[in-house]
């Protein structure tokens, strides 16, 4: 399965895409034969509707796509390609009045709507093929679409066979694919180069914990992406019940993510200094796992106290995030399934970010909305800091209450983070129910909106 545009050569079945508004006119303007055929489908230019509609000699001469009406597209996106779904397979070209953004959106979420995770079954695949628009840029579009389908991949495949050594892999063939470089510390390496939390972390698995670095570019701005690696969340020795558990293969999600983006840049050859900084863990049992109680100190120096072994992600980004900052970065970002909390405050859909730079975050919050990646500003609260500071360490990995939960967990995170600039999302990395161009499954978040906004946080 290709997610890129077919051969602009190839003979493709023009579709006109129609709010509802523009449906008499256009078919005032077609054949009688074609105006009947539309009239009796009843075909209205809603949001999903799709129409072939046959020439003379009963072979379709070109199809219709809806649109929508404005109160439909909002509450939904990728329009075009719950339309087209119900398309037979084939190449189509789209003759439409959109507007580069919305063109680049639809374009993005046709190429989407072929994706199905099919490495386990024999699936049958969507062999919906179209001709790049000849508004938006086909190259970006196609560099997305692959980020994306790259994130899903890796959050789909279960620990079994996603553990810390396969993401490592992952990330080797990635920085293979674009020339970039990769340094791991795997196992004991972790306690000789000082990363002690992740080792701490993932030590009771037998997949050894590791922090996994990819570099690339040599000039331009410094742009360090920091995600979240758990392969597996079973919660620790305060363990989580099945129910919760039921889907922490995702708990890799934030690496996912940012390995989609980094997809994206690196295709792209936008010219940043790019590290990508992934803590690869499982957080298992077994008798050397770390406890209740226990006290940590993090590679900064910082001591931690553990009140929960499931509040393990923090742990790993924090000396994650640490070495990140040794390096004067212009800007890091770290993506994270750090919270059920988040989930809580803003459901599946939405990604949550923490950024006390003003203008930087309306710059996202605008990208957002230009690219359809929806993203929501949440404040690095400072009277919270109490919050997370137990007594008799520096700080406290699981504040008692749950207040504020996704507040304090980011406010931990910052305390790693001294020089640089810092954004942090706490994503859900998962579509609970199918939805256009997104089946149930691993799904990308906060990527797409950082990629547009990169040109204003970064100066380029
Ligand atoms: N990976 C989970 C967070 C999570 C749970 C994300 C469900 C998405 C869906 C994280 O490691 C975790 O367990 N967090 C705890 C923290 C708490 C113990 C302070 C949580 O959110 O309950
Ligand atoms: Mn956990
Ligand atoms: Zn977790």
């Amino acid at each position: 399965m290709s997610f890129s545009f077919a051969d602009p050569a190839s003979k493709a079945l023009p579709l006109h895409v129609l709010r509802p508004e523009e449906v008499t006119d256009f078919s005032a303007k077609q054949s009688g034969f074609a105006s009947a055929w539309i009239a009796a489908n009843g075909f209205s230019g809603g949001e999903g509707e799709a129409l072939l509609v046959p020439g003379e000699d009963g072979t379709p001469a070109f199809g219709l796509l809806g649109y929508g009406t404005d109160a439909q597209r909002a509450r939904t996106r990728f329009i075009l390609s719950k339309a087209a779904v119900g398309l037979p397979d084939g190449t189509y070209r789209l003759v439409a009045n959109l507007s580069e953004s919305e063109m680049e959106t639809e374009a993005l979420g046709w190429l989407l709507s072929n994706y199905a995770f099919r490495k386990y079954v024999t699936a049958k695949q969507g062999n919906r093929h179209l001709i790049a628009p000849d508004v938006g840029d086909a190259r970006r579009i196609e560099a997305i679409a692959t980020g994306e389908v790259l994130t899903r991949d890796l959050i789909n495949t279960p620990a079994s066979d996603m553990g810390p050594a396969n993401l490592e892999q992952a990330m080797r063939d990635l920085a293979d694919r674009h020339k970039a470089s990769v340094t791991s510390w795997v196992g004991p390496d972790l306690l000789t180069a000082n990363f002690p939390m992740i080792h701490a972390v993932g030590r009771a698995a037998e997949g050894s914990p590791r922090l996994i670095e990819l570099r690339y570019g040599s000039s331009g701005p410094k742009l360090t992406l920091v995600g979240k690696g758990v392969c597996f969340d079973t919660g620790g020795l305060n363990i989580k019940p099945g129910s919760s558990m039921a889907l922490m293969k995702k708990d890799m999600g934030g690496a996912a993510t940012v390995l989609g983006l980094a997809h994206m840049i690196m295709a792209l050859k936008l010219p940043i200094q790019l590290r990508v900084l992934i803590p690869a863990v499982e957080n298992s049992i077994s008798g050397n796992a770390f406890r209740p109680q226990d006290i940590l100190t993090s590679r900064k120096g910082l001591t931690v106290e553990i009140n929960n072994t499931d509040a393990e992600g923090r742990l790993v980004l924090a000396d994650a995030l640490t070495y990140a900052d040794e390096d004067a970065a212009d800007l890091i970002v770290s993506m994270a399934t750090l919270t059920g909390a988040a989930r809580v405050a803003v459901g599946p859909d939405l990604a949550p970010f923490y950024c006390d730079d003003d203008a930087a975050a309306r710059a996202l919050a605008n990208a957002s909305q230009d690219v359809a990646d929806p993203v929501w500003r949440m404040p690095f609260h400072a009277p919270y800091e109490p919050m997370i500071e137990p007594g008799i360490a520096n700080l406290d990995n699981a504040p008692k209450g749950g207040f504020a939960g996704s507040i304090t967990a980011a406010l931990f995170l910052k305390r790693f983070v001294d020089r640089a600039p810092y954004m942090h999302f706490d994503i859900y990395g998962w579509q609970p129910s199918a939805a256009p161009a997104r089946p149930k499954g691993g799904v990308g978040q906060g990527a797409r909106a950082l990629l547009q906004a990169l040109p204003a946080l970064l100066d380029l």
